[in-house]
């Protein structure tokens, strides 16, 4: 099957160019500027199939690098299967998922890889690989570590908080990151000072204040940002690089900040929720409702500023990643977990649909250019997890996962309209996008066209990565 995709603007980190693309099979074999021929004047009656994508972008499909299909936790699963997690991540113009595989304290870490390809083969309608979490740092799990990137999986993510369930000791944390300096892995770091939290936990509960809203009050900015020291800390003492997860408080990007200023191979990422939803307008919500919006980090508060500097962040590349974090529940049974207790409302919330265009409304907003909107969505985070340039890129090799996304549409986000992930509810409920996802391509087929749905589930494959390209 050929494929030409014509008269678009092709956008990479780089530019924006007027450009044809031609797709063979699963592969890009050509980027065209106007009037060249090179291929044979031609070209067009021999295609099997011409998309004219006039007057729209023509960006790499996103890589989500963290998402979580089928995980279970916070006494629940997340509601989302391999299965309907990726076709919900296809609609929103995301062709590829690095999700984790989960070890927990006491059992062995190349069982829980096994468990996760399980769950996810044959399932996926778009590409996936999986990081690895590490919850019981030992020596079993340290030579693991060596194993599994060999077997491409080349980042490992690591707990300062969630004591008892995933939390590592800074010594933990240390012989984790002598081994990631020693083989090249990166480490991903939950960055929040969990046995502080506890503290404040316990005495909010004996106080009364069971409210969602104190989710996000027992979890203050100077929680994330000493862990987030800590973490640049002990990664400038052992030489690891170091990537710094789902950031929220702008206290604690300011130390990322300081670190790269310094000369550290230390990254930032963080996600839509934290751009746009507040601890005033979402977890303050009346009753129960904010319990749809806890996740950790938490929501901080809109009145100091956080939003803002997360988006100078994303400019100044001391945030340079924005991925979803996507862990949904459903609020019937499993939010309602905690409807007495905010501690027991399971953390996490499902975005991986809409990740394309909340940060496209970035780009309309003026605080990103479109070029960033595709580095940070798409081009870093492929760089940065070992799959470039087969994903991430549109240029001749690369793999045909494209997405043609019109500037001036329109993309009701809601339940009832562009939902399909499997929830009970969209965090996103009433947020309108200046633009839209037309169509969607994943290794040359198309998924998405005219609103309409035509991947398949087990088209998406297993994603061997190599080793970041951002080491030093
Ligand atoms: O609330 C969150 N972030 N849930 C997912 C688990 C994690 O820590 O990434
Ligand atoms: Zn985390
Ligand atoms: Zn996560």
């Amino acid at each position: 099957m050929t494929i030409l995709i014509k008269n678009g603007s092709v956008v990479s980190p780089v530019g924006i160019i007027n450009a044809d693309v031609l797709i063979d099979g699963e592969r890009i074999v050509a980027v065209l500027a106007p009037g060249d021929n090179s291929l044979g004047a031609g070209l067009v009656g021999s295609v099997d199939h011409v998309i004219d994508a006039a007057g729209k972008y023509v960006i790499p499909g996103g890589v989500d690098c963290h998402t979580h299909m089928e995980m279970p936790f916070g006494g629940t699963a997340v509601s989302d299967t391999f299965e309907t997690g990726t076709r919900a991540a296809a609609w929103g113009g995301t062709t590829t998922i690095i999700d984790f595989s989960v070890q927990t304290y006491g059992s062995r870490v190349q069982d829980s890889l096994q468990t996760w390809f399980e769950k996810a083969a044959g399932n996926c309608h778009i590409d996936y690989g999986f990081h690895q979490i590490i919850g019981g740092v030992d020596d079993d799990s340290l030579k693991a570590m060596d194993e599994l990137v060999e077997e491409g999986i080349t980042s490992f993510k690591l707990f300062m908080a969630y004591p008892g369930v995933f939390l590592s000791d800074d010594g933990q944390i240390v012989r984790a990151m002598q081994t990631a300096a020693n083989n090249g892995a990166m480490i991903m770091m939950h960055a929040e000072n969990g046995t502080a939290i506890d503290v404040l936990v316990s005495q909010a509960l004996a106080a009364g204040k069971t409210d969602p809203k104190y989710h996000s009050l027992t979890r203050p900015w100077q929680t994330e940002s000493e862990a987030t020291n800590r973490a640049v800390m002990l990664a400038h003492m052992t030489g690891a690089p170091l990537y710094v997860v789902h950031m929220s408080a702008k206290q604690a990007v300011e130390v990322v900040q300081r670190a790269r200023d310094g000369g550290q191979n230390v990254f930032g990422e963080t996600c839509p929720q934290y751009l746009y939803l507040s601890l005033e307008d979402q977890l303050m919500q009346p009753g129960f409702e904010g319990a749809k919006w806890v996740c950790s980090t938490p929501l901080r508060s809109k009145a100091e500023g956080h939003q803002d500097e997360l988006w100078r962040y994303l400019r100044t590349n001391d945030l340079s990643v924005v991925s979803t974090d996507h862990c949904p529940f459903c609020f019937k049974e499993q939010k309602e977990l905690g409807v007495d207790n905010f501690s027991k409302i399971p953390n996490g919330i499902g975005s991986v649909e809409h990740r394309m265009d909340l940060i496209y409304q970035g780009v309309v907003d003026g605080q990103i250019s479109v070029e960033r909107w595709v580095e940070l969505c798409s081009t870093t985070p492929a760089r940065m997890f070992g799959l470039y340039p087969r994903k991430g890129v549109i240029a001749p090799g690369s793999d045909a996962d494209i997405v043609i996304y019109d500037p001036v549409g329109r993309t009701e986000i809601g339940f009832h309209k562009t939902h399909h992930m499997n929830m009970d509810h969209s965090a996103w409920e009433g947020f309108v996008i200046d633009g839209h996802v037309d169509a969607v391509l994943s290794r040359g087929k198309v998924v998405v066209e005219d609103n309409e749905y035509k991947g398949v589930k087990g088209h998406g494959q297993y994603l061997k990565r190599g080793l970041s390209q951002y080491l030093i």
